[in-house]
């Protein structure tokens, strides 16, 4: 390679600077024109302070990612002030609220004056470049705010899914290191009110660095306020509506998110500025077709990954307009996406399977009642979607017109990687496939021994086999977990955790995880999350959690208990205790739907659980146990079957 090739064909003139730095000297030919391709991206679609130097320094076997160095941008800046200039009463949020028909608009102008004042406040009230501030507040604009205002002053956000219980809440915020939390008074959701601020009061209280809680009010019911909470709106009155941006370097941290992993703890996926923005930003075009103009509704809660790159980031770092949603597919009735559709001209409709299933089974009726002309795309995430939902959503929703994309991807991504239509609006799309990598994306699939399966017609574990801007950095906190769990299971790729089928025609579908994570209504959890909960009750001795196939809910929770010697207890109110437990300790939807109580697990005879064994059992596919000779009691098994009707 000639120094002169390696500098990105010239394209970006300050690399000559930095031709001794760590750039892309020694990259091939097609790792370079990615490497142009991105830089070019980042150029043109984002607003800089200083330029990038080097458009990637990666080394995916050492979980080394870095993109844009040498940069220096603010990621609010991009998102508000840009459009501000040129569009400032454009609508930038439409809250749609949990009672149909009270939706608020926030313009492009009135944002930047929210994240200004708060960023302002949460200056004066001592938050600094490089902390990390959590937010537990459902889809609003001041949960938006919150995430800019970080954005603006260089902190980074955590926002947790505001269905998680305080301890979940509490576990988050002492990993993250939170001296402030952002909540609201009380949350409303289908109709019922839900008692945020009395959880971040339990979860606070085991969080000794929390210095200061800034509350919202969603509802007009005061709350009990104590020494340490700040009444944020009156707050936020006092404070000006300018606020100078942090300057902030492209791989400075923009935010934490937690998910689950195959252990007990969560993990802190790290995104940063520059990378993350461009992805969300060039995904939320070109995979949804969005256009300027276009109303786009995502109805994922932005305590998830979805929520953040296609209800915040994607959308406004394009300038759209976008949809906060704060209810539930079936307040006040089935209709009510649909309704939501025709009430605010949505474009492009954005949602789970899980939500599709179950509407589906509601009948048609639902769907029709309503206009649903202005649909242009229909967009789904976060697990499989079958055949069946996937035609419905096709045929009944839109119409037989528009095109369903099914986006494959995952919070480590941060942003959608497989999805039919990355470009050609044209292009074939089977059901149920994800079908196509985005641009830059490069999947292969791999064989049991780790070797890249080069035909098409096959299955393997899904890689990634080079970097791009969207993926996470690290783990917080633990940045050797980051490469044990992406890095080394196949040296020089990134490693989903998830198993995908090639067609014949070179097409992806996902097939599911290959670890012990579980996806529940499109929820990830790890099965050792839940073990750990129920193993901590004191009548239990041990437990195995596994996923089985749900009709609407994709994947449900089955857990099988084996209790202490000469415990005496109702199965039936140990069975509702361990349910409490969980939702307790982690939220609602990880409760186990069924929990049996057997003697013994089946083991192999290094003391292994065969979850294998255990979740055809639990499919009632016995011919399927497959090979039991490195079992250590073949009768557990049995006596296992014979009682998987007493299950509660
Ligand atoms: C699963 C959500 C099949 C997958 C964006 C992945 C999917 C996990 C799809 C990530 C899809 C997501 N088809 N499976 N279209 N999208 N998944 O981190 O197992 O909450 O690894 O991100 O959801 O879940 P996460």
């Amino acid at each position: 390679l000639t120094r002169k090739a390696s500098t990105g064909e010239g394209l970006y003139r300050p690399l000559t600077h930095h031709s001794s730095g760590p750039s892309s000297l020694e990259f091939p030919a097609f790792l370079r024109h990615l490497s142009s391709f991105w830089a070019a991206a980042a150029r043109h679609r984002l607003s800089w302070i200083s330029p990038f130097h080097t458009a990637q320094d990666c080394d995916l076997s050492r979980g080394r990612i870095k993109w844009f160095e040498g940069g220096k941008l603010n990621v609010s800046v991009n998102c508000l002030d840009r459009h501000v200039h040129t569009c400032p009463e454009k609508v930038a949020l439409i809250w749609e609220r949990d009672e149909p028909g009270s939706e608020v608009e926030v313009t492009y102008r009135q944002l930047l004056e929210m994240t200004c004042r708060l960023g302002n406040l949460l200056r004066r009230r001592g938050v600094k470049k490089g902390d990390c501030v959590t937010i537990y507040m459902p889809p609003c604009p001041l949960a938006v705010a919150s995430m800019l205002a970080c954005a603006r002053i260089g902190a980074a956000h955590n926002v947790v899914f505001a269905g998680f219980s305080a301890e979940a809440l509490a576990e988050r915020i002492r990993d993250a290191h939170s001296s402030t939390v952002i909540t609201v008074n009380q949350g409303v959701r289908g109709g019922k009110v839900i008692e945020l601020k009395k959880t971040v009061d339990t979860a606070v209280d085991s969080c000794p660095m929390v210095q200061q809680v800034l509350v919202a009010m969603r509802t007009e019911n005061p709350v009990a306020m104590t020494a340490r909470d700040v009444d944020m709106e009156e707050e936020m009155l006092k404070e000006d509506v300018v606020c100078e941006p942090a300057v902030m370097d492209s791989e400075d941290v923009l935010f934490l998110l937690y998910t689950s992993g195959s252990t007990g703890k969560p993990k802190g996926l790290v995104h940063t500025q520059a990378g993350y923005l461009l992805y969300a930003a060039l995904t939320h075009r070109y995979v949804f077709s969005y256009h300027d103009g276009d109303v786009f509704g995502c109805v994922a809660d932005i305590g998830w990954i979805t929520g953040h790159s296609y209800s915040v980031y994607g959308p406004l770092a394009n300038g759209g307009t976008t949809v906060l949603f704060e209810s539930t597919p079936i307040y006040p009735d089935p209709g009510r996406y649909w309704e939501m559709v025709q009430r605010l001209k949505i474009n492009q409709f954005y949602g789970a399977p899980t939500a599709i299933r179950l509407l589906l089974k509601y009948g048609d009726q639902w769907v029709h009642k309503y206009d649903r002309s202005t649909l242009k795309t229909l967009g789904s995430v976060g697990e499989p979607i079958n055949t069946e939902a996937w035609e419905w959503y096709h045929r009944v929703v839109g119409d037989g017109r528009c095109p369903v994309v099914d986006t494959w991807w995952q919070t480590e991504t941060g942003g959608i990687c497989i999805s039919p239509r990355p470009s050609d609006p044209d292009a074939e799309i089977v059901p149920g496939m994800a079908m196509r990598p985005f641009f830059g994306i490069k999947p292969v699939l791999m064989d049991t021994e780790g070797k890249v399966l080069t035909s098409n017609n096959t299955s393997g574990a899904l890689c990634i086999s080079q970097p791009w801007p969207g993926m996470a950095r690290t783990i917080h906190n633990n940045h050797q977990r980051y490469i044990e769990t992406y890095c080394q299971p196949y040296p020089g790729y990134f490693f989903t955790g998830d198993g995908a089928y090639r067609s014949k025609e070179g097409y992806y579908q996902i097939t599911g995880r290959l670890d012990d994570v579980i996806n529940v209504s499109g929820h990830r959890i790890g099965t050792a999350e839940i073990e750990d909960v129920v193993n901590q009750c004191s009548a239990v001795a041990e437990s195995a959690c596994i996923g089985y196939s749900h009709d609407i809910k994709g994947q449900g929770v089955y857990t099988f208990v084996v209790l202490k010697k000469d415990v005496d207890v109702q199965e039936t109110d140990l069975s509702r205790l361990l349910n409490d437990m969980v939702s307790k300790k982690i939220a609602k939807y990880a409760c186990p739907d069924f929990i049996q109580f057997v003697h013994r697990l089946p083991k192999t005879r290094s003391g292994k659980i065969m979850r294998r064994v255990l979740r055809k059992v639990v499919e009632r596919d016995l011919n399927g146990l497959g090979d039991l000779s490195t079992l250590d009691d073949p009768a557990a098994v049995q006596e296992i079957i014979q009682a998987s009707d007493k299950c509660y």
